[in-house]
């Protein structure tokens, strides 16, 4: 099993200026706590403890504020600072001494997932041992993300970022478990003409060695990018709407932590204590 995780959680958030301009993407609120929240719950229904949140400089003071370590969380959370976003698989030139020999997970810091059987899916796909998985999502305009198209073993034979001419409707998610090539393989990517190292050059060294193989978020489940001002005030609907009319919360850390018997009671007291007379924390209290 993957023990260790990379929440990607840096970046310009271009798109979103100028909410992102005094203030890092994934610290802002999706719905009724910070999007990195989301991501992070991913990594821990994996059963990952050992988590790498990677930040853009200047920002490391205000993440240690809404998750200064794991200790409530039954984690190990260490960070690192990004100097400027040279591309998604820099996760793992900066994270080389955390990953050490191991193999390891990433997911990207402004991803939403959510659905039945996500955490079946994810504990499968943590079981890799060789090569590299991605975890695929039919979508509706293949022509805006990147896409792969499988064969009937599950193994994928094409991949392609924004594809002009249709070539699949699966789409290539943020979220990625790799062997311990990684950490060489990412070294030698060259950036591409936007001046960044790729994720699909990445894979495609996998590919080439016939090692990229996949898994699947069916139509039970969702995956939303919360990257543009739309999609990211749709994915607060959508939490809103599923937790009002469920009473459960989507990607309460300590409601997980608690579940996966990481943690105790006295953990969640702390955590109340912590975020103060709130909503999230009347949950938290609830819990126990
Ligand atoms: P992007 O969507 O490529 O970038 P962004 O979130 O900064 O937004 P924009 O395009 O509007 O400028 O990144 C996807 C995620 O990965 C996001 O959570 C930021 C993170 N990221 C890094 O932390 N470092 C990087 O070098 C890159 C490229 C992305």
């Amino acid at each position: 099993m993957i023990k260790k995780g990379i929440v990607l959680s840096g970046g310009k958030g271009t798109r979103m200026s100028p909410l992102t301009k005094a203030v890092n993407k994934q610290l802002l609120p999706i719905y009724d706590k910070p999007l990195i929240f989301y991501p992070l719950s991913i990594l821990m229904l994996a059963k990952i403890r050992d988590i790498l949140i990677i930040v853009n400089k200047g920002q490391l003071e205000q993440y240690k504020k809404i998750i200064p370590d794991g200790k409530n969380l039954g984690i190990k959370i260490t960070y690192k600072e990004q100097d400027t976003p040279k591309g998604l698989p820099d996760a793992f030139i900066l994270g080389e001494k955390f990953i050490g020999n191991e193999n390891v997970a990433m997911i990207l810091g402004d991803n939403f997932f959510y659905g039945q059987n996500l955490s079946t899916t994810l504990l499968n796909s943590s079981k890799l041992t060789k090569g590299a998985k991605v975890l695929l999502h039919k979508v509706n305009k293949p022509e805006l993300f990147g896409v792969a198209k499988i064969n009937n073993q599950k193994k994928i034979i094409s991949i392609k970022e924004k594809p002009k001419k249709y070539l699949s409707d699966l789409a290539i998610t943020g979220l990625y478990f790799f062997d311990n090539k990684v950490i060489n393989y990412s070294k030698r990517l060259k950036p591409s003409k936007r001046g960044e190292i790729e994720i699909v050059d990445l894979l495609n060294i996998y590919k080439s060695k016939k090692s990229l193989f996949a898994e699947f978020l069916g139509r039970g489940g969702a995956w939303l990018d919360t990257g543009s001002m739309d999609d990211y005030y749709k994915t607060t609907a959508f939490v809103s709407a599923i937790e009002n009319r469920q009473g459960l919360k989507i990607a309460c850390l300590e409601e997980i932590a608690f579940n996966n018997n990481w943690i105790k009671k006295k953990h969640i007291k702390n955590s109340i204590k912590f975020y103060g007379n709130c909503e999230y924390s009347n949950y938290l209290s609830k819990l126990i």
